[in-house]
């Protein structure tokens, strides 16, 4: 009998330890969110638009998921450094240059990202800023 109380309470522990640590990525991927939707509102939306539909020719729309998950470790680099090549989103060419953030620090460029890769039909989860930094280490 006291046997199996002390497994259950061990095993009742494991299982808090797991729903803990859920609940701190949760509780984090609601922070990136929320700061990355102010982020996005004034530096993003002029081009990309409210809904992520992009600007006609002159801005492509964030809701290509297929662009957003084959360039997964280089959207940091996007954010952070603008871009100037050619680009196909949504069987649509671009050529027109997004300006560089560079005043946007490490945490800024994960919470922006992490909002739009789970925003207008996205969802690829939550990035913590220390992988961001890593990716932002190696851009060409
Ligand atoms: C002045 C307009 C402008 C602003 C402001 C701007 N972008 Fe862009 N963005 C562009 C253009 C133009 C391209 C395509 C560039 C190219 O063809 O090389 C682009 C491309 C992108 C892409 C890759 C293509 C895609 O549609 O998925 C991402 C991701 C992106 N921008 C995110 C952002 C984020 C996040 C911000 C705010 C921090 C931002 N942009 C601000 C104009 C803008």
């Amino acid at each position: 009998m006291r046997k199996y109380i002390i497994h259950s309470i061990f095993l009742f522990a494991i299982i808090a330890i797991i729903i803990s640590c859920q609940n701190q990525e949760t509780i984090d991927l609601q922070n990136y969110m929320s700061n990355g939707k102010d982020i996005y509102k004034t530096r993003c939306q002029n081009c990309h638009g409210e809904n992520g539909e992009g600007l006609g020719k002159l801005a492509p729309p964030l809701t290509d998921s297929v662009f957003l998950k084959n360039n997964k470790t280089r959207l940091a680099c996007i954010i952070r450094n603008g871009t100037n090549e050619k680009m196909t989103i949504n069987g649509k060419e671009y050529q027109e240059k997004m300006p560089a953030f560079p005043e946007l620090a490490d945490i800024d460029v994960a919470q922006v990202m992490v909002y739009i890769t789970n925003s207008f039909g996205n969802n690829q989860g939550f990035v913590p800023y220390n992988k961001v930094s890593i990716h932002l280490q190696n851009c060409k």
